[in-house]
């Protein structure tokens, strides 16, 4: 891989992230995202750089019914040290015998609780980023999930977003909750639900959490597209550590630019076209591997096509195929037709990618906004709503 020196490092003097008694040397996460950290993408992050390397997030229900897919969702490689897991539920209950699981059968390493999911089918049930709001069943879920993770010294942290809109936050209250029922660290994205992926993260809203819990690590999420964003947000946060999604999409190699730039290297990846197409076979070759099954495998990896070539030069037609590929055999065929003397076309493949959108109100239930607590009704529903979802 072609590695060019930048002149924009700086050093930073931040000590490892420090997750109960795990230690991750480079404070750097990989962002739970459905549908893309698998054990495959996983392995490619991993790879470049260290840090640590949260799954897709399972819901809690689908884990105590011990559905498959859920299953598959938290397996990991042998060789990840630290098997991260990120759960998703909105019953107390479920998510407590979620990470009775993980714990009693020794299945997890860290625990991660997911309080940022905007899509309508979640918030419209009061889970994701609407829960919060309820301040009652956001501390009944973190207590227990905290008791039980607790029972095998396994770290628990949790995700969440600023709020459900500008008028209705909840980052400040839901972050001292956490920090007092005893999370590891809390994590912010610094949109909230309404904005969806649209706009810009707001990085003031992650340094005023920082300031507010000065005892608890705290991790800045948002908009990181390259490790220059990264130093920046913790220069511009004081952050613990930073929260890295869509950048990596396409990019596993940016956790090598990552790990380089908090350890105050100056070199970065920038992979030539013959590069990038030998880590599109490595991924669906790996994606075999994950799903024992080359069609979904293919399938999964089309997704991944137009965050890979973004900027490169590659052909209207094969482009359209490579986004339509449906075996390891084709794909090979595909791949190379590629120019692989093509150089890194530079800014061209960098910036922001994946999800965007644009902001729309937040689905909520009946009622919801009214008060901080659950009412009898709400209370009744949410045992129910712990639905088939997936997304962040
Ligand atoms: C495709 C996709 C799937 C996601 N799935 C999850 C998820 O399962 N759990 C979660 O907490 N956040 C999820 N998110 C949100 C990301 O973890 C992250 O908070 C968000 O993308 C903002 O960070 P970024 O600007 O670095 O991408 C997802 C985001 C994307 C784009």
């Amino acid at each position: 891989m072609s590695i060019a020196p930048t002149t924009t490092s700086t050093r930073l003097d931040l000590p490892p992230l420090r997750l109960g008694g795990i230690t991750v040397d480079t404070p750097v996460v990989l962002a739970p995202m459905a549908g893309i950290t698998n054990t495959a993408f996983r392995r490619l992050c991993r790879e470049y750089g260290g840090g640590l390397y949260v799954s897709e997030m399972v819901t809690s229900r689908a884990l105590v019914e011990r559905n498959p897919e859920s299953l598959r969702i938290i397996s990991h490689d042998e060789d990840e040290l630290v098997r991260s897991v990120q759960l998703y539920g909105v019953d107390p209950k479920t998510v407590g015998a979620a990470v009775r699981i993980l714990v009693e059968e020794d299945r997890a390493d860290h625990i991660d609780l997911n309080f940022g999911c905007p899509v309508p089918k979640v918030t419209r049930k009061g889970g994701g980023a609407a829960l919060p709001w309820k301040l009652d069943l956001f501390t009944g879920i973190v207590q227990t999930a905290v008791r039980e993770a607790s029972r095998g010294n396994i770290p628990l942290t949790i995700k969440m977003r600023k709020g459900i809109d500008e008028d209705h936050l909840t980052f400040r209250e839901a972050g001292k909750i956490a920090r007092d029922a005893g999370v590891a660290a809390v994590a912010l994205h610094g949109r909230t639900a309404s904005q969806f992926y649209s706009g810009k993260a707001d990085w003031n809203a992650i340094a005023e959490l920082r300031e507010a819990l000065p005892d608890v690590p705290v991790l800045g999420n948002g908009d990181i597209w390259s490790a220059e964003d990264a130093i920046r947000m913790v220069q511009q946060t004081g952050v613990d550590g930073v929260v890295v999604g869509r950048g990596c999409q396409g990019r596993p190699w940016l956790f090598g630019d990552l790990m380089n730039a908090f350890e105050g290297r100056d070199e970065r990846h920038q992979p030539g076209l013959g590069q990038v197409a030998d880590t599109v076979y490595r991924h669906a070759e790996l994606l075999v591997d994950t799903f024992g099954n080359e069609m979904m495998a293919l399938r999964d990896i089309r997704k991944h096509m137009a965050w890979y070539f973004k900027g490169y030069v590659v052909g209207g037609e094969l482009r359209a195929a490579l986004a339509a590929v449906p075996t390891l055999e084709v794909l090979r065929g595909l791949l190379d037709q590629l120019d692989r003397t093509s150089p890194y076309p530079g800014t061209d493949a960098e910036g922001p990618r994946g999800r965007a959108g644009s902001p729309k109100r937040t689905s909520l239930p009946d009622k919801w906004l009214e008060a901080r607590q659950l009412n009898p009704e709400q209370q009744a529903d949410i045992a129910a709503a712990e639905v088939d979802i997936s997304g962040g």
